[in-house]
């Protein structure tokens, strides 16, 4: 008799002497670990729903995981002051490097970068205030949000099966692949793709409790479903890390393009047209987190109609990764 695990849908074949007689009875899949009902019709698993298995599950976890945001995932302190200072154009220069003496460490880290090829000014910038008046206010808070969120997005992820500074890797890798190919499409959206770029996988940093409980079943359906990698946060959450990753940037109060670029970062077809959503999609296969992707398998999907969209030919590929590449080997050091 044919039995499909509901969690992580992996069918197996019983012999039917070794079933019960009386059904319902319970089932623990092999590969999952889910304990489950099976009523013991030939060839018609019974169809048990997701959120009864995983609980809580869907919008109630979503709810849960949103509440919690706020206490557990707070804007970094000196990347709000600093964009409260940049939204206000009467700020003073000075006040900048104010914000950054109280974190003297961090400073250091913001100079060192500010010095980067990325920006362009290598080894001109020597203090704060010289970074301020050569890259201008806008690009000075880029790198101290990119520095100030560096630990955050380098945390070890196990759930996810991220090791220490993956992640971070990752997003500033599609933060400056995501500038590379604004600027290629000749779209006035350099920064506001870079920072969508550097928080667009945040989610998972907040998602990552949450599938650790759920991990064994997470694995079965990694494994069983490669293409398909949002499919098992899906299957076991009711919802992914690019929801979440909205939901953070909404308290957060980032922009809501790059909000909505984040949110659709996977399913950019979904976004109303939002740029900055091909930009993320785009960079994000370009650059695949994937161990399946790393170890030589596929990058994440892309959908059909992106470059087309972008305006980018196939040939313009093979520029924007070098571009990029090169860029982010320039910064990587020097901020995490
Ligand atoms: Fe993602
Ligand atoms: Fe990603």
């Amino acid at each position: 008799m044919r039995v499909q695990c509901p969690a992580c849908r992996r069918t197996y074949r019983f012999p039917e002497e070794r079933l019960p007689a009386k059904t319902p009875f319970s089932l623990k899949c092999p590969a999952c670990q889910q304990v489950f009902q099976f009523n013991g019709q030939p060839h018609s698993p019974a169809p048990v729903p997701l959120a009864q298995i995983f609980s809580p599950y869907g919008e109630d976890l979503k709810r849960e995981v949103t509440e919690n945001l706020k206490k557990l995932y707070p804007m970094p302190h000196i990347m709000l002051k600093a964009r409260a200072l940049a939204a206000n154009p009467d700020a003073d220069l000075r006040q900048i490097s104010a914000i950054l003496r109280t974190d003297p460490a961090l400073a250091s880290r913001v100079l060192k970068v500010a010095n980067s090829a990325f920006y362009g000014r290598s080894g001109k910038v020597a203090s704060l205030m010289d970074a301020a008046v050569l890259l201008g206010v806008r690009m000075l808070v880029q790198i101290i949000t990119l520095v100030s969120t560096s630990k955050m997005l380098g945390s070890e992820l196990q759930g996810f099966d991220l090791d220490s500074g993956r992640l971070w890797r990752h997003s500033l890798a599609v933060a400056v692949t995501s500038a590379t190919i604004a600027t290629r499409t000749g779209l006035p959206l350099r920064d506001e793709a870079f920072m969508a770029g550097l928080l667009h996988d945040a989610g998972k940093i907040i998602l990552n409790p949450y599938v650790m409980e759920r991990k064994s079943a997470y694995d079965a359906l990694r494994k069983y479903h490669p293409n398909t990698p949002l499919m098992a946060e899906q299957a076991i959450l009711g919802f992914d890390h690019a929801e979440t990753g909205f939901a953070l940037c909404q308290k957060w109060n980032i922009p809501a393009p790059q909000a909505l670029a984040i949110r659709f970062h996977h399913q950019p077809s979904r976004s109303n047209a939002s740029p900055l959503a091909y930009i993320l999609h785009l960079a994000n296969a370009l650059t695949a987190l994937d161990a399946e992707a790393s170890a030589g398998g596929l990058a994440p999907p892309v959908e059909a109609g992106v470059l087309a969209f972008l305006k980018l030919g196939p040939e313009d590929l093979a520029g924007i990764v070098t571009d990029a590449a090169d860029a982010i080997e320039t910064i990587e050091d020097d901020t995490y």
